[in-house]
């Protein structure tokens, strides 16, 4: 793969190659998802049987692919859990769709999550919207990229100008009264905040410099694994919400460039 300026060539792991053609097999079929889903919102019935089978169906066809040309590595996925395999080394952490609740109301901002360990150390990551076809990859120690172009994370050093994302907890999910301390304490000192509802995309989004920073609780590993290696390799900074590297267990992140990452975990950590 060149880059924009045909400097920069991504490295492409034989195991992003297999990841790439996974999601981009999976994600063939919820492109045509999305336009049934259309019809599907006024039908008496509802999309939500629709979308189960969807999710269903996406995390079997990267598990499949993945199986065939990894036999041995083993799985943490969001439908079917824990699947150990013969090789304890290796593990892929998969979300089929993240950002269910858009690709439900037929909104094109949801992603196939994919990223694997090795021997406990996230190495290699993908995030793809199937719907805008933007495939964002990162190999542990050579860099990040959205499709041929090199990322790196803003650069802004203030917090007024910066555009933050982060998600808001909804019915039975999350803590209602912590988030609204949050919230409060970051938005007079910030220029936006946005929430998109794809834990995933949003941390490729600031991998990309489109968001300045993300912060969110109440994670599960899928949601994040593949994300936080891309804002690492965009030469972003990644801590849990208690300045630790305890992102996976602990389900807290906040991802930023180095200079407005100290600035927000002080606010956040002040929020009562
Ligand atoms: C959700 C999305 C959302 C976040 C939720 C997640 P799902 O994942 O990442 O942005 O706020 O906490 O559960 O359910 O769409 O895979
Ligand atoms: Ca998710
Ligand atoms: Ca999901």
């Amino acid at each position: 793969m060149r880059t924009e300026r045909g400097t920069n060539l991504a490295y492409i792991s034989p195991a992003l190659n297999v990841m790439m053609a996974a999601a981009r097999k999976a994600g063939r079929h919820l492109v045509r998802d999305l336009g049934e889903l259309e019809n599907l919102q006024v039908s008496m019935k509802g999309p939500a049987d629709f979308v189960t089978n969807a999710d269903k169906r996406t995390e079997r066809i990267l598990i499949e692919e993945l199986t065939r040309v990894r036999p041995g590595y083993g799985f943490l996925s969001e439908e079917s859990g824990v699947t150990e395999g013969a090789d304890k080394t290796h593990r892929f952490i998969i979300d089929p769709i993240d950002g269910t609740s858009n690709f439900m109301h037929g909104v094109p901002h949801f992603a196939i999550s994919i990223a694997l360990e090795r021997e406990g150390q996230l190495v290699t990551a993908l995030v793809y919207n199937p719907a805008t076809d933007e495939m964002f990859v990162a190999e542990k120690g050579h860099g990040a990229f959205l499709n041929d172009k090199r990322l790196r994370v803003a650069a802004r050093k203030t917090l007024n100008t910066a555009l933050v994302a982060t998600g808001i907890p909804f019915l039975g999910h999350g803590d209602f009264a912590k988030f609204d301390a949050e919230l409060n304490a970051i938005m007079p000192n910030v220029s936006g905040i946005r929430r998109f509802g794809a834990a995933s995309l949003d941390l490729a989004y600031v991998a990309a410099g489109r968001f300045d920073a993300f912060w969110e609780r109440d994670l599960s590993p899928w949601d994040i694994a593949a994300g936080l290696l891309l804002v690492k390799e965009a030469q972003g900074m990644v801590s849990d919400l208690s300045n630790g590297t305890n992102m996976l267990d602990s389900g807290t992140i906040l991802a930023a460039n180095d200079m407005l990452h100290p600035q927000l975990l002080k606010i956040l950590k002040s929020a009562k």
